[in-house]
């Protein structure tokens, strides 16, 4: 599976199986993460074999089962942008997940935050976190809007590219699928801005993530 490929089959996977995350799997899981520390300065972490997370009433109310393991997207206070590089990175991590036969969901509500194990130093945060594993479905399509009301080019003016990743954008999760962002052209590169909600700024980067990934043209924060 390609990553355009992950970006179509990529859906929200709230019940997942009792297996574990390990061999070559986990692995390549940890490498990418380790990366996405990395280059971004981040403190994502991969944590397994802990139920506890997932077992709160809001968890229950948000029907996820089995979840034993999630990733944690933590990183330091100071950051200005601290959401929206979790969101791009995140995703980043989500898609190579999918690639590796793994099923995800971003989670910045329903999950028990206190007890969530990331190791989270004084001057960090939990910005949310995301669950994984094996799913016990494959999630489903989520409704989306329409392609000209999240952008400001018009078909016939719209490059291939630019199609191309407006169509993985569309197919971005968001919290509460609420598409709240607006994809422009600048020239070979698009810009992108957040709208108003709850956790827009992590949808931002997330959506980013998705639109780079699929047309390889940059899309800039504004
Ligand atoms: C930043 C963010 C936060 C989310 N928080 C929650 C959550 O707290 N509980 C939940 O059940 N789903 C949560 N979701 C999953 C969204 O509901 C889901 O991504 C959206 O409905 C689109 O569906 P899809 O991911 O299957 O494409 C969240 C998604 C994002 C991107």
């Amino acid at each position: 599976m390609d990553i355009k490929e992950a970006i179509k089959e990529r859906h929200s996977v709230r019940q997942y199986s009792s297996d574990h995350i390990i061999g070559d799997v986990r692995t390549s899981l940890e490498k990418c993460i380790n990366e996405c520390n990395e280059e971004s300065g981040l403190h994502i972490q991969l944590i397994t074999d802990d139920p506890e997370c997932f077992d709160t009433l809001l968890s229950h109310y948000g029907k996820f089962s089995g979840v034993n393991n999630y990733i944690a997207i933590v990183g330091s206070k100071k950051l200005d942008n601290l959401e929206e590089l979790g969101g791009y990175y995140g995703e980043k991590i989500v898609l190579e997940a999918q690639m590796l036969g793994l099923n995800t969901c971003w989670v910045a509500g329903t999950y028990g935050k206190s007890k969530c194990k990331a190791d989270v130093d004084a001057n960090e945060k939990i910005v949310c976190v995301i669950a994984i594993g094996y799913g016990l479905n494959k999630g489903t399509n989520h409704k989306t809007k329409d392609l000209s009301k999240l952008c400001g080019v018009t078909e016939k003016d719209m490059p291939a590219w630019f199609r191309e990743g407006m169509e993985a954008a569309l197919l971005a999760p968001t919290a509460i699928n609420q598409q709240k962002f607006f994809i422009d052209i600048d020239g070979e590169e698009a810009v992108i801005k957040a709208g108003f909600g709850p956790f827009a700024k992590l949808d931002l980067g997330i959506v980013r993530y998705n639109f780079e990934a699929a047309c390889g043209h940059r899309c800039k924060a504004i």
